[in-house]
């Protein structure tokens, strides 16, 4: 049987690399403006990480983890997401010690604790468009500030990268989760309406309405979430701190003019959220149209063994995005013609041909060298099929008098140079 890539998973051939490339040159270009630095961790951690910051009773968690025992039994997982892969390194790392108002990490780098990540990240999903099993993030941590203002930060900065894509002004879906106390006090409520209708509940509500009742708000059934229809939203249960810190994140995105909707009923799937939630959404997606979620996560530090840090994050789906920019029409830029081709045109030139096409790389151009002999008209063939500004030609002659034939596909001029000279002097008019 042919071998194929496995479900859920996709090839990136090379002529959606460029897409994928786009994405990352503008979010390292954007990111770096607002101070974020880069950070790798691996792709794979012990298990105990994502059930201890993501949430047992998470659809991520119960569902859709890549589980494995290593072969000395230790239970290890693919990440499904960054977040708590990032905080493990930075406590392991003891950057995010206080001292004073400041983190070690800002104390010892002199910049904020901002870090952004991008790569795979594995859930065990139903396959659908834009939706995989494999897929690729983009994800930006900051760390260390209590501050409703630098949610608002957060969240302009990622509408500053949507826009720096080629994207209108999106509209960001913002909810709050308020603090732990006012969790506390929805938690209680829900507990109390979800006893009521126990026997209503499917499997997993039942499980959640005991546990972690907040979850049940993510139910896909049906029935379930048309007996949730009337309950009270969070906002309802917000204490004075925790309305101060939505009202201010609000005011100062209207004063950045970043565009939002308020959503009452955002409340994302993950345990480790506080105060502030997001997510946007673009057109063209269908139904899995979110291209980034976030939000802030204040406890989860110290939940994972760490101190009392403060911390805002969010994650874009790289493919999804992918996607959009298509749906939006948004085109990559065109490379300008600079390459170079060298052709050989019988056998016996194809050496003198080879060592310029390595000359001309060791300056620095980007060259295509074919290893076969070729006449003018294939070779202006091939020179059609790529971004190339000059060829090379050496035929049995040039080959003799020691020079080659150059020629400048924009304007169709050409001249003949010696061997020795053709990269110094022809080339001196491309830009490396
Ligand atoms: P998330 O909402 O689960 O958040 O994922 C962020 C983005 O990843 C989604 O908006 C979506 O575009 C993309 N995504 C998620 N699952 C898939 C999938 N199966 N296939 C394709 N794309 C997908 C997080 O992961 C949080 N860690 C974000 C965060 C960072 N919160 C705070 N800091």
């Amino acid at each position: 049987m042919a071998l194929k890539a496995p479900r859920g998973t996709k090839d990136i051939l090379p002529d959606e690399t460029p897409w994928f490339q786009m994405l990352e040159e503008t979010a390292r270009r954007v990111f770096q403006r607002y101070g974020y630095q880069e950070i790798r961790t691996p792709m794979f951690e012990s298990t105990e990480l994502f059930t201890r910051s993501i949430g047992e009773e998470t659809d991520i968690v119960s569902k859709e983890m890549y589980t494995f025992p290593d072969r000395k039994g230790r239970s290890l997982t693919l990440r499904p997401e960054g977040t708590a892969p990032v905080v493990r390194a930075l406590i392991q790392a003891n950057l995010l010690k206080r001292q004073g108002e400041q983190t070690l990490y800002q104390v010892k780098y002199g910049t904020p604790a901002k870090f952004y990540y991008m790569g795979s990240m594995f859930r065990y999903e139903r396959p659908q468009a834009g939706r995989q099993r494999q897929f690729h993030q983009t994800g930006i941590e900051f760390f260390g500030c209590s501050s409703p203002l630098a949610d608002a930060e957060l969240i302009a900065m990622l509408s500053d990268y949507l826009q720096a894509l080629g994207f209108k002004k999106p509209t960001t879906k913002l909810n709050t989760l308020g603090n732990m106390f006012s969790r506390k006090g929805y938690n209680d409520d829900l507990r109390n309406r979800l006893a009521a209708m126990k026997d209503k509940l499917c499997n997993d509500c039942t499980r959640r309405a005991d546990v972690n009742p907040l979850r049940v708000l993510d139910c896909k059934n049906p029935n379930c979430q048309a007996l949730f229809a009337d309950f009270p939203v969070l906002k309802d249960f917000l204490d004075e701190e925790s309305r101060t810190h939505y009202e201010t994140v609000c005011a100062a995105l209207d004063d950045f003019g970043v565009v939002y909707e308020e959503s009452s009923n955002l409340v994302r799937g993950f345990d480790y959220y506080t105060h502030t939630v997001f997510e946007t959404c673009l057109e063209g997606l269908g139904s899995q149209d979110a291209v980034l979620g976030g939000g802030r996560y204040d406890g989860l530090v110290e939940e994972l063994g760490g101190p009392s840090t403060p911390a805002v994050g969010a994650a874009f789906g790289m493919e999804r995005l992918v996607m959009a920019m298509k749906a939006c029409g948004i085109a990559l830029p065109s490379a300008s013609a600079e390459g170079i081709v060298v052709v050989g045109m019988t056998e016996k030139c194809l050496p003198a041909a080879a060592k310029i096409a390595q000359d001309l790389r060791l300056k620095g151009f980007s060259t295509r060298f074919d290893f076969r002999a070729m006449g003018m008209k294939a070779a202006l063939k091939t020179a059609t099929k790529g971004n190339f500004g000059r060829m090379v030609l050496i035929g049995d002659d040039e080959l003799e008098q020691g020079i080659a034939t150059v020629k400048n596909l924009e304007n169709r001029e050409q001249e003949a140079v010696a061997l020795t000279d053709v990269a110094a002097k022809v080339c001196g008019s491309l830009s490396v």
